[in-house]
């Protein structure tokens, strides 16, 4: 899937993998919509923190990670003693992920790739910052949908927040737009942040069910 490049000028195609490598991750670039490094110490407690409510809220035995990034969120699940698996477009991310996790990431693009995984073989989804990168997030909602069980959670975080300048969020919805498409594609919001993942609850942060 090819998009057009943020760094080189209207018309220069790239792919998602050159996108998100070293200069969007680790470039030290001052636009917000770049990591100026995307390392363990400023970004881990986040990964924590999910991962914690989720537990408490889910209690899941297998958890995806999509849009995995360096599989920071695979590490903070593992260590808890849930098996956690990621996955990602980006061959820089996946290469500097820590290498206790790297075994359990794996290369995938978003815009059309299956999800190597089984039917419901999961418990959990977590859907961090990546669904507004997408150019097609269809097939990819459909694949989360496939291999969660009947009733499994799936935490979205999204931006509502547009900026023109920004070429690498394509797909910048209202929180009703978001509601109502994973509700066509068949997930049930859960509305209800009373538990332990009320912590973590921010404009940007949608729970829902499988349906
Ligand atoms: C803004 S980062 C979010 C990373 C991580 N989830 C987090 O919250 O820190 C967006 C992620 O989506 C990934 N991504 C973008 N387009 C993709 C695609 N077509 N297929 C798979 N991953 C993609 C990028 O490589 C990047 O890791």
């Amino acid at each position: 899937m090819e998009c057009y490049g943020y760094s080189q000028g209207a018309g220069v195609v790239m792919s998602d993998e050159e996108t998100f490598g070293r200069e969007f991750f680790d470039g030290g670039k001052k636009e917000p919509w770049f990591y100026r490094a995307y390392s363990l110490d400023e970004h881990y407690p986040l990964f924590q923190l999910v991962s914690l409510g989720m537990k408490m809220y889910f209690n899941p035995k297998r958890v995806l990670d999509v849009g995995c990034a360096k599989g920071f969120m695979v590490k903070a699940f593992r260590e808890q003693g849930i098996e956690a698996w990621g996955v990602d477009v980006s061959e820089y991310a996946l290469s500097t992920a820590p290498e206790e996790v790297r075994d359990y990431l794996y290369k995938v693009d978003l815009n059309g790739d299956a999800l190597p995984f089984t039917d419901g073989y999961f418990d959990c989804v977590t859907f961090l910052g990546t669904i507004e990168c997408l150019d097609d997030y269809s097939k990819v909602l459909s694949e989360i949908r496939r291999v969660l069980q009947p009733g499994g959670g799936l935490y979205l975080r999204t931006t509502f927040r547009t900026d023109p300048e920004d070429t690498i969020r394509k797909n910048v919805h209202s929180r009703g737009y978001w509601l109502k498409e994973f509700r066509r594609c068949g997930f049930k919001f859960l509305p209800t942040w009373k538990g332990p993942l009320a912590h973590q609850w921010s404009y940007g942060t949608l729970l829902f069910e499988r349906g």
